[in-house]
């Protein structure tokens, strides 16, 4: 059965339908069906109905970056993988777009494998998420899509190693996942954006999953730790998609507030002098003839 019917069965997807989308213009939810039967699979993640919104959008938008930067290869990272929803969720869309766009990818996974580890304080929200959570439930390398790969460990020390490996690489890093609950883990998968400039696209597509709470706040959790990244002095600076809202057709989504971009504030097209010899932006002026008219 299709993934989006086998997501209406539970309940929980429907109070969310009921919640994010119903209460959107009727012309936007009717146009959605349409694109539902005759769409292409860029319109339908333009229409939220590719199922995990911020994956489809995030992913598209890693794609699109590459192309623009032309990219043949990109890295896409989910931090804290549990049993794999997500990592195969990844996967199914990654391998859609890798045709449309004619780019090559690569999914890691990094999750310990026996989940979550002891929480250190207040500030890993011992509130909220404890030692054993989300197990792997066996998950193994050989149960994995093609071009998806999981590396077992504390994100600490694996995290270290494959930053070793990938300098040697081709591929550039244009999507990253952090789904790992607590600030002292989200703290150790931000090191990956403190690597060789040449490892990334200019700007690198971040979903950050555990801020969409009320209650969390930048003194704990993912958001504390994003809020210490950006205070290192370092030419690496994470920010929440601009305007992102705006550019949506449906605005109720609660991901477009986890949408974040790394800039990479030192990649090579952030230096003026190689655009030097671009062609000359000209701006019309349609009022000064109004004017004269008068
Ligand atoms: C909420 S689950 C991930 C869910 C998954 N992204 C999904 O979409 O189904 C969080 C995961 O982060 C992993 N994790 C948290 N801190 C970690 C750390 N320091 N090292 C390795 N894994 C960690 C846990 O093992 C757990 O499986």
């Amino acid at each position: 059965m299709n993934l989006l019917f086998l997501k209406l069965l539970k309940p929980r997807i429907w109070k969310r339908i009921y919640k994010e989308r119903l209460g959107e213009p009727f012309i936007y939810n009717l146009i959605s069906i349409l694109v539902y039967i005759f769409g292409d699979f860029i319109k339908k993640i333009n229409y939220d109905l590719v199922p995990r919104h911020p994956y489809a959008f995030g992913i598209n938008e890693a794609f699109k970056i590459a192309k623009e930067e032309n990219i043949n290869k990109i890295i896409l990272i989910e931090f804290g993988v549990a049993a794999g929803a997500g990592l195969f969720n990844m996967s199914y869309i990654a391998s859609k777009l890798s045709k449309i766009y004619c780019i090559d990818y690569e999914i890691i996974g990094f999750d310990s494998g026996e989940g979550m580890p002891e929480p250190i304080d207040y500030r890993d929200h011992p509130e909220k998420y404890r030692k054993g959570d989300f197990p792997s439930l066996l998950l193994k390398e050989s149960d994995l899509p093609k071009k998806c790969k999981i590396i077992f460990g504390s994100i600490q020390d694996t995290l270290k190693k494959f930053i070793r490996d990938l300098e040697k690489k081709e591929s550039k890093i244009g999507f990253v996942s952090v789904d790992v609950d607590y600030y002292t883990s989200t703290k150790e998968c931000l090191n990956i954006f403190l690597i060789d400039k040449d490892s990334y696209l200019s700007k690198v597509v971040t979903y950050f999953d555990d801020i969409y709470m009320v209650d969390h706040n930048i003194y704990c959790g993912e958001l504390l730790a994003i809020e210490e990244f950006n205070d290192k002095d370092s030419m690496r600076k994470i920010c929440k998609m601009n305007q992102l809202r705006n550019t949506r057709v449906f605005k109720n989504s609660i991901y477009l507030d986890q949408m974040f971009f790394c800039h990479i504030l030192d990649h090579k097209r952030r230096d003026p002098s190689i655009w030097v010899n671009e062609k000359k932006v000209i701006l019309s002026n349609p009022y000064r003839k109004l004017l004269n008219d008068l």
